[in-house]
């Protein structure tokens, strides 16, 4: 006889309170539904994704091979091994314009990880941590797992969704630890001009506030916006921390490599950290990560050109849906729509007409209130052309119902 089942509540288990505090990544509840109508054979546009339709280039993978035969399969050093250190500063130097020494750098399993590392070892219970929305759906869950308090920053669609330092420092309190900024954006594709992001700088010195910037998207830029890093301005140094990612720039995400640029003081207490939780990311990504940051860059410009027609053709196929708006995104892979004029009964928000747009048409996308932005829909455009076409036919049939 089969025993049984006990139903066991969180009650029972009595999880850890820091644990209670967060939720599952919410752009994961979509997608998880897409991918059951696909296990069942049906063709789902999917906008869901947030990675690289591109494989990791040649000779990044021909350097894990190399380290797998030359056996570099043993534990690194924490931070990271040192030549990749070293890589990283002089590509960051190079691309980016910033000047830090491998002390002042640590690898991490993946950017999330960084930041996660970051937040821990700065955010003390009760401290501010300012966020501008659209937001990744991250920050202020790792804030929140860290005993710190999310204090969120509208950007606007009208403005391109840029964080404008004026509107921060009405944000900063003397609570205020840190204020995270990310440039181009996830999930808007929003790009901070350098001189706006200088101020932004200038006011977080002058509130003696962290400034955290993710650069994760830094190469993926459109237009006359440019790869830019806040840590190329003069008297960058100081309470600032970059955050740095493999995972798009060379279409490495499963490898999880990512690292931190910041005060040698801040990356040692971050290696603590790390040291008494995963140890040293995967060696044989490591090796990976040496080859991608010394060796061509030519994957970048072919990717980009990629992205560029696609970005063309989903913003004007969005704006072609009577409607819609659509700001032009100057970064990263994601268009940001507004679909608020469509709400009706049946569909009064966009997590509404998320569901709906995947049960009727089949098209996956992440509905604006994952990223604190009710209103908007995410579409990743790391996706084919042909599907950015069938996906765009099967919106606008969507919307043009009544
Ligand atoms: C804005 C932003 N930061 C950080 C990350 C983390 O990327 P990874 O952990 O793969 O390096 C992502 C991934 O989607 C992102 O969109």
């Amino acid at each position: 006889m089969e025993p049984a089942t006990v139903v066991k509540t969180e009650e029972t288990y009595r999880f850890a309170e820091r644990v209670n505090r967060i939720s599952a990544s919410p752009t994961m509840v979509v997608l998880q539904a897409a991918e059951q109508l696909k296990s069942k054979g049906i063709d789902v546009a999917d906008f869901g994704a947030g990675e690289p339709d591109f494989p990791t280039p040649e000779h990044i993978k021909r350097a894990a091979i190399q380290a797998l035969d030359e056996n570099r399969t043993k534990y690194t050093p924490v931070p990271g091994v040192p030549a990749l250190k070293q890589a990283i500063c002089a590509w960051h130097a190079r691309e980016l314009k910033s000047s830090f020494q491998p002390a002042e750098c640590m690898v991490n399993v993946g950017g999330k990880h960084t930041i996660f590392n970051a937040v821990c070892s700065l955010i003390n219970s009760g401290d501010e941590v300012v966020i501008p929305a659209p937001f990744w759906v991250s920050y202020p869950d790792i804030v929140k797992y860290a005993g710190g308090k999310p204090v969120i920053v509208n950007t606007t669609e009208a403005d391109n969704f840029v964080l404008r330092a004026a509107d921060l420092e009405k944000a900063i309190t003397p609570r205020t630890k840190m204020v995270i900024a990310n440039s181009p954006s996830n999930p808007t594709g929003g790009v901070i001009p350098p001189d706006e992001f200088e101020k932004i700088l200038r006011v977080c010195q002058r509130h003696d506030v962290w400034l955290m910037s993710d650069e994760c998207y830094s190469h993926f830029t459109y237009g006359s916006a440019k790869p830019f890093s806040v840590a190329s301005l003069p008297e960058s140094n100081g309470k600032m921390i970059i955050i740095g990612s493999l995972s798009k720039t060379f279409a490495m995400t499963g490898w999880r490599v990512g690292y931190a640029l910041a005060p040698q003081p801040l990356i040692a207490t971050m290696t603590k950290l790390q040291s008494q939780s995963t140890s040293n990311p995967t060696s044989i990504s490591q090796y990976a990560a040496i080859a991608a940051m010394k060796g061509p860059m030519d994957s970048v410009p072919t990717m980009l050109a990629e992205y560029a027609r696609r970005r063309e053709r989903i913003v004007a196929g969005l704006r072609a849906i009577p409607g819609i708006t659509c700001t032009a995104p100057n970064g990263a892979f994601y268009v940001f729509p507004n679909v608020s004029a469509h709400y009706n009964a049946e569909m009064p928000n966009d997590t509404a007409v998320a569901k709906l747009l995947l049960e009727r048409e089949h098209v996956a996308l992440v509905p604006g209130e994952a990223f604190g932005a009710p209103g908007f829909v995410r579409m990743s455009y790391a996706t084919s052309m042909d599907r950015i076409d069938e996906g765009l036919r099967r919106m606008a049939r969507f919307f043009s119902r009544k």
